[in-house]
C-alpha cells in the first residue's frame, strides 16, 4: 500500500516534526507519563493552585488527575488570552444558514461570558448545580457552556434533534436547575422550533426553577410567568464582571449523555483539569496549531466534537474557530467549500459521512471555489473508506493536505488515536498510532495483545488525562460496562485490527450499539422505544451498511394481533422513533414479520437478522434457532456451507 507523506514544507513549520523531536515525546511520555503530563500541565494551563498529585489512582477505576489543584476552563479559555496580545484575536467566526456573519474577539466573547455568568449568579446558580443547554447552533450556545464553567455549573448540552421526551430523560436524570434554550434555529431554510419541546419536557420536571430563552429566528413562543425569561433581557442589565470560580482540578465541568447497550443513555462525566490539558495537547499535536490559524470544525456542539473542538479545545490554546449554524447542502451543496474560502480556513475537521455526501454531489462544488488557504485536514466519528480518504485529500486537500483520521469517543473527552500530521506516513483509512502518552491496545478477551496482523478488541491500558471519571448517578454501570469485560484495563467497544507495521485499524462496534452519519443508536434504545407504541408486539433493530451514513437502522417489527402490517402503520412507527428519540435516530426501514428468530431461551438471535439485511442469507451456526422456519419466513436463504 502507497503511504502518505507530509511535504517538506509541512514538516519544516510542523509544532512536532518527524524524527527526534517525535521520538522523544513518545520516549517521554513512555517512560515518565506522570512528569511528562504534569510538566504540560504546568506550561500549558493557569492554575490558581497548583496539584498535589498528577495521577491518584487510589480507587481505580475512579482515576483522579492533578488531585488538589485549582482551575477555571473559562479563565483558560478567554481571561489568560485577554491579558496578551490575543485580546483582540476573533475568538469565534459565526455564520448563520441564512448568511448573516458575527464575529467576537476573545475581549468580546469574555463580556459576554461574564454577562451571562452573573445572570445566572444573580439567580443562585453556582458550582454543584446543573445547566441543560438546548440550543441552535449560535454563540449563545457557548458563552452559555463558559458561563456555566466560569461559576462550576456542571452543563449538559442536548444537541437540538433530541425530541422533548429524549430533552426530559436527561434533565429528570441531571435534576438540572436551569434549562437555557432558543425559540428555535435554522435548518435547511426552515425554522426548526425549540421552545415547545422545552414546554413539553418541563410538564414533568420540577427541578427545573428558571427557563432563559434566546431569540434567534423571531417565531412565535409561550411564555411562563415566573418561570421563563428572554436572554435578551436579562443579559441587558447584567454586570460585566463575574470573577471565574478557583474550582478543583476534579469538579464535573459536563454530563454528555451517550447511547449504551441498555435503553437508558449513560450520562459521560468530564471533569475540568485533565480534560484542559488533553484537549489542549490534541489542538497542538494533531491539528499542528499555529497562530495565525483560521480552524474550522463543522460538527456540532451537541455531540462530544463540538464540546471539545469547536469549544473548548480551540479557545483554550487561543485560535479562531469557525462556526456554522445550518445544513451543508444549503442553500446549495458548496456551501462548506464557500465557508472554507470565504474566511480562508486552514484546518478542516468533519467525518466520514459528510465526505461521503459530498462525493455524491460531485466535484463541481469544490471546484467553484478557491480552497488553498487548507493545510490540514480531519476525519472523525467513524471508520473512513480508503475511497473517501483519497477524493478527500485529493479534491478538497488538492493534494498537499495531510489527513488526520482521529480515533476517539465521548467516554476518552479527546483524540486517542491519531497521526503527528508532520511526522507519521498516511495509510488511507488507518487511524494510525496512539498519541503520545495514551496506551491503547488491541488484544484478545483474556487481555493479551495480538501479534501483527492480528484482529480483536481495542483497549487502553493506562488511564489518560481526559478520560470520564464515571457514569451520572450510576458508579456501578460505569464498573461492569467498561472495566469488567478485561479486568482493570478500558475496555473500548471497538474491534481493531493491528498490520504487520503496527498500524491501527478500528473496524466498529462489537456491542450492540450502532454508528449512523457518526451518531451513536444503541439497539436496545431503539427497540424499546418501538416496543412502547400500541401496535407493536415485538422489535428487533439492526444496522445495516450505508452507502452514505455507514450504518442504517432496520427494524423489524412483529405487530400485536389485529394490527396489519400496511405502509401507513411503517410511517406511524418510524415518525414515532423520530418523535421519541428524535429525527435522526428514524428507522430507514421497518419490516414486518411474524415472528423474529430466537435462541431456545427466547433472545433474538440480532446476528441472524444482521447478516439477513447485509447478505440476504444466513451462515454458519444456526442449530440454537428454535424455530427454523422464521429464516425462510423473513425472505433470507440459508447457505449451505
Ligand atoms: C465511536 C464513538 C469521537 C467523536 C464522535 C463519535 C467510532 C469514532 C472513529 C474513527 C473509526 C471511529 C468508534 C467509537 N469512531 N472515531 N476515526 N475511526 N471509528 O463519538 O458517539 O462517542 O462514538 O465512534 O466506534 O467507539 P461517539
Amino acid at each position: 500500500m502507497d503511504l502518505y507523506h507530509p511535504s517538506e514544507e509541512f514538516v519544516a513549520r510542523a509544532n512536532v516534526p518527524r524524527g527526534d523531536a517525535h521520538r522523544q515525546l513518545m520516549e517521554r511520555a513512555e517512560s515518565d507519563p506522570e512528569g511528562f503530563w504534569g510538566d504540560l500541565a504546568e506550561s500549558e494551563l493557569h492554575w490558581f493552585r497548583k496539584w498535589d498529585r498528577v495521577l491518584d489512582d487510589a480507587e481505580a477505576p475512579f482515576y483522579r488527575w492533578f488531585t488538589g489543584g485549582r482551575t477555571n476552563m473559562s479563565y483558560n479559555c478567554l481571561d489568560r488570552h485577554c491579558q496578551t496580545w490575543r485580546k483582540n484575536r476573533a475568538a469565534i467566526v459565526w455564520e448563520g444558514e441564512p448568511g448573516e456573519q458575527r464575529v467576537l474577539t476573545y475581549q468580546e466573547l469574555l463580556r459576554s461570558v461574564q454577562r451571562f455568568a452573573s445572570v445566572l449568579k444573580s439567580r443562585g446558580y453556582g458550582a454543584g448545580d446543573r445547566a441543560i443547554l438546548y440550543m441552535p447552533m449560535v454563540p449563545e450556545l457557548p458563552v452559555a457552556m463558559l458561563a456555566c464553567a466560569r461559576l462550576g455549573i456542571t452543563h449538559s448540552v442536548v444537541f437540538a434533534g433530541f425530541s422533548a421526551e429524549a430533552l426530559k430523560t436527561r434533565i429528570l436524570d441531571l435534576e438540572a436547575g436551569v434549562v437555557i434554550t432558543a425559540d428555535g434555529g435554522w435548518r435547511r431554510g426552515k425554522v426548526v422550533p425549540l421552545k415547545p419541546a422545552v414546554d413539553e419536557a418541563l410538564e414533568e420536571c420540577p427541578s427545573v426553577r428558571n427557563v432563559i430563552v434566546y431569540r434567534r429566528v423571531g417565531n412565535e413562543v409561550e411564555m411562563k410567568a415566573g418561570r421563563d425569561a428572554w436572554w435578551h433581557d436579562v443579559d441587558a442589565g447584567a454586570s460585566e464582571e463575574c470573577p471565574a470560580a478557583e474550582l478543583d482540578a476534579e469538579h464535573p465541568l459536563y454530563v454528555l449523555y451517550t447511547s449504551g447497550t441498555t435503553g437508558k443513555p449513560k450520562g459521560i462525566v468530564h471533569t475540568t483539569g485533565g480534560y484542559q490539558l488533553q484537549v489542549s495537547m490534541a489542538m497542538r499535536w494533531v491539528f499542528d496549531i499555529k497562530d495565525e490559524d483560521t480552524y474550522w470544525c463543522a460538527a456540532d456542539v451537541g455531540w462530544v466534537t463540538g464540546h471539545s473542538y469547536i469549544v473548548y479545545g480551540p479557545l483554550l490554546v487561543g485560535t479562531t474557530t469557525v462556526m456554522y449554524e445550518g445544513a451543508p447542502d444549503f442553500p446549495e451543496p458548496d456551501r462548506f467549500w464557500r465557508i472554507a474560502d470565504k474566511y480562508k480556513v486552514n484546518v478542516f475537521y468533519t467525518s466520514p459521512t459528510a465526505i461521503r455526501a459530498f462525493i455524491k454531489f460531485g466535484e463541481d462544488y469544490p471546484g467553484r471555489h478557491d480552497l488553498s488557504s487548507l493545510r490540514l485536514l480531519g476525519s472523525v466519528g467513524e471508520p473512513i473508506n480508503p475511497s473517501a480518504w483519497e477524493w478527500y485529500h485529493r479534491v478538497i486537500g488538492g493534494g498537499r493536505c495531510p489527513i488526520v483520521d482521529t480515533w476517539w469517543q465521548t467516554e476518552t473527552g479527546s483524540i486517542m488515536v491519531s497521526p503527528l500530521p508532520g511526522s507519521t506516513p498516511l495509510k488511507p483509512g488507518s487511524g494510525t498510532f496512539a498519541l503520545p502518552g495514551i496506551d491503547a491496545d488491541v488484544v484478545d478477551m483474556e487481555g493479551n495483545s495480538v501479534p501483527p496482523g492480528g484482529e480483536g478488541y481495542l483497549v487502553v491500558r493506562k488511564p489518560w488525562p481526559s478520560m470520564f471519571r464515571t457514569l451520572w448517578g450510576d458508579p456501578g454501570r460505569f464498573i461492569q460496562t467498561y472495566w469488567s469485560q478485561i479486568p482493570g484495563i478500558y475496555f473500548v467497544g471497538d474491534a481493531a485490527r493491528r498490520d504487520e507495521d503496527g498500524y491501527l485499524w478500528v473496524l466498529g462496534r462489537v456491542d450492540d450499539v450502532m454508528n449512523v452519519s457518526g451518531h451513536r443508536l444503541s439497539t436496545a434504545e431503539l427497540e424499546s422505544t418501538l416496543v412502547r407504541h400500541d401496535s407493536v408486539a415485538e422489535a428487533a433493530v439492526v444496522g445495516m451498511p450505508d452507502e452514505l451514513t455507514g450504518q442504517a437502522v432496520i427494524a423489524f417489527v412483529t405487530p400485536i394481533q389485529g394490527y396489519d402490517p400496511t405502509d401507513e402503520l411503517a410511517a406511524e412507527l418510524r415518525e414515532w422513533v423520530a418523535q421519541q428519540i428524535g429525527k435522526f435516530a428514524r428507522p430507514k426501514q421497518i419490516r414486518f414479520s411474524d415472528a423474529l428468530p430466537k435462541t431456545r431461551s427466547g433472545k433474538i438471535m440480532r446476528r441472524l437478522l444482521r447478516e439477513i439485511v447485509t447478505t440476504q442469507t444466513v451462515s454458519g451456526d444456526i442449530t440454537t434457532l428454535e424455530d427454523l422456519s422464521v429464516i425462510n419466513r423473513l425472505g433470507a436463504q440459508q447457505d449451505e456451507e
